[in-house]
């Protein structure tokens, strides 16, 4: 029940960092090419973030607390050598990539955007959307024994 209850937590949290991004990738990235306009991806990013960041929070705790029921603990992340395990560790080191990319993205890509250069932030955007349908498809072969 327990598990249960913090899977509905993690499935919620995956649904808005994962729809976010969709939604930013499909929606508002391809309008500000079109109109070349710098201001549609900042405002998405400022109203996004006080939501996005504490789901990334809430997926990284409710992770770790379900990996430890399925005896996956702190002293077998990242030796590849059992199902669930792999998913776990595969997840971690996305996830990782995930928040090294978000603060490049603060620090260096978002304080240089400039509407005629929207390339650099149009990669970061489509490579994060990549990386979080990524790990949701991993996080599906759980519950059939992992990779
Ligand atoms: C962007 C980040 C993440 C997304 C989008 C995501 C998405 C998902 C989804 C959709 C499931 C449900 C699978 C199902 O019910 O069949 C799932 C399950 C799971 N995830 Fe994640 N996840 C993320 C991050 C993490 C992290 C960082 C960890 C571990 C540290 C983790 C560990 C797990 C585990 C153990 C399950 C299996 C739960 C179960 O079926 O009992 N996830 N994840």
């Amino acid at each position: 029940m327990t598990h249960q209850i913090i899977l509905v937590f993690h499935l919620l949290a995956a649904t808005v960092w994962v729809g976010g991004h969709l939604f930013l990738a499909i929606r508002y990235l391809p309008e500000a090419l079109k109109k070349k306009d710098a201001s549609v991806l900042v405002n998405f990013k400022n109203k996004f973030e006080p939501v996005g960041l504490p789901s990334l929070l809430t997926l990284l705790v409710t992770g770790i607390l379900m990996a430890y029921h399925y005896g996956v603990t702190f002293t077998h992340w990242f030796s590849f050598s059992n199902g669930i395990e792999k998913v776990v560790s595969a997840k971690l080191l996305l996830l990782f990539l995930t928040v090294g990319m978000a603060i490049n993205a603060q620090l260096f890509v978002f304080p240089k955007i400039k509407s005629d250069k929207l390339r650099p932030v149009a990669f970061q955007i489509i490579a994060i959307t990549v990386i979080g349908v990524a790990m949701l498809i991993l996080g599906s072969w759980v519950r059939i024994g992992g990779l």
